[in-house]
């Protein structure tokens, strides 16, 4: 499609958006009176209508019902984990059994590595991305420690070519190929949090499982936002946040799938609770660990109903709309946010910003980050007083998520006039 940076067009294509019904769906903050203009649903999602009811009838079960509420709610506390299973089974392309909902993030990246980072002295190493998210780099150094290994030997981390972005799939195989036999687990995020870029990871996975290693993926930022097929690219674990892409509120629980070659295994090492014990007998009170078979099993304590809550209203968001929809706009949007950044950087001198995100569509997706070589900060800043949401990452680095859910069009082109108005009146 031709692109036009005029206001006509980007409400053209607006008129012509499928979901552009789904923006009355979310609460924006307001600026000016206006909505603003919101980029950060990589960060954190909006806040979809609909949660409210899901979090009020909660609160309302557990004034009516107290503890009976576990058993008699209308969706009962005790298994309202389940109710997960069908909806983000599709989104992250898993078998039900393969999912479950609980915890955080870091929290349970850290419980996987229990189970499936299991170190030898001859097999020790991890393969991590340089510059993964900060979280999991320490997660990374206080594992391998907890293991008895020094960091600075154990973590082998892929670098960027020097004068380049992003990192390229070749580095990553030879890497590990080269790690070899010395090679315990890959983990990396399924999309870099601060360039966007999307990796390989069916790829990545047949090279690790090549030289012996079990491989997961920290996706934080997939989730939601790109097209996964855990199951068939046969992934060891994953785990992701519900907060970014998926709308679920501020430090939200966490999603995970284990494949399900792991699920029989009872002496895969991992954390206990008894919310892993076999249902049958959980409130048997029994002393011996029985854990159920499937992702389930790794579960710990009693589900955070108001926490899963706004996570189930937003999964069946996503069920309603599917992901194939989200993505077919998320790339028209995206490649328009591209062509306005394009067109405003020939306008001015071009030497103002640069997008650091891949072009090619294959390797990226609902995320442009861009680098600001001019004024810096003080054009975020400048952005942010005049209603247009982005987030700043050291040394200048803003980055832009036009999420289909609720992203327009005519965001789009107004942010580009914005921008204009900034880098001109800042210079
Ligand atoms: C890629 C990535 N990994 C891990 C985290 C940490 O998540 P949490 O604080 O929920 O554990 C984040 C948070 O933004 C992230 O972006």
């Amino acid at each position: 499609m031709t692109f036009q940076n005029t206001l006509e067009f980007a409400q053209q294509l607006d008129a012509q958006d499928e979901l552009r019904h789904y923006r009355d769906e979310f609460i924006f903050p307001q600026h000016n009176g206006k909505d603003v203009i919101y980029f950060t649903g990589n960060s954190l999602g909006l806040q979809p209508k609909r949660t409210k009811k899901y979090v009020d009838d909660i609160m309302n079960d557990w004034a009516n019902l107290a503890v009976e509420g576990h058993f008699y709610a209308e969706k009962p506390w005790w298994d309202y984990h389940e109710r997960f299973a069908a909806p983000l089974s599709k989104i992250v392309g898993a078998k039900p059994s393969e999912i479950t909902v609980m915890n955080t993030l870091t929290v349970n990246l850290h419980l996987l590595m229990v189970s499936f980072y299991q170190p030898n002295p001859k097999r020790y190493k991890i393969i991590c991305e340089e510059k993964a998210f900060p979280s999991d780099q320490y997660m990374f150094q206080t594992q391998v420690a907890f293991r008895g290994y020094k960091p600075e030997d154990a973590i082998v981390e892929i670098k960027r070519r020097d004068g380049e972005h992003n990192i390229r799939l070749e580095d990553i195989v030879a890497k590990i190929k080269e790690v070899g036999d010395e090679l315990a687990l890959v983990l990396i995020g399924g999309v870099n949090y601060y360039t966007g870029q999307v990796f390989d990871m069916k790829t990545i996975t047949e090279a690790g499982h090549q030289v012996g290693a079990l491989v997961g993926f920290d996706l934080a930022h997939a989730a939601g936002n790109i097209a996964l097929n855990l199951h068939d690219w046969n992934i060891d674990f994953a785990a992701w946040c519900s907060y970014k892409y998926m709308n679920s509120g501020p430090g939200n629980a966490s999603g995970c799938f284990i494949h399900e070659k792991h699920h029989a295994n009872k002496d895969i090492a991992r954390f206990g609770g008894w919310w892993a014990q076999n249902k049958e007998r959980r409130f048997k009170m029994e002393p011996t660990f029985d854990p159920i078979i499937g992702a389930d099993g790794w579960q710990v304590s009693n589900l955070p109903v108001l926490s899963l809550a706004p996570y189930l209203a937003s999964a069946e968001m996503f069920a309603e709309v599917g992901m194939e929809k989200l993505i077919a706009k998320r790339n028209q949007i995206t490649s328009y946010l591209e062509f306005i950044l394009h067109e405003i950087d020939k306008d001015i001198d071009g030497t103002e910003f640069e997008i650091i995100t891949p072009s090619n569509q294959a390797e990226r997706a609902c995320q442009l980050s861009v680098f600001l070589h001019g004024q810096g900060r003080s054009l975020f800043e400048y952005l942010m007083k005049n209603g247009v949401i982005t987030d700043w990452r050291e040394p200048n680095v803003i980055r832009l998520a036009p999420v289909p859910f609720y992203c327009s069009y005519t965001d789009m082109y107004n942010f580009g006039q914005m921008l204009k108005e900034g880098i001109l009146s800042l210079k």
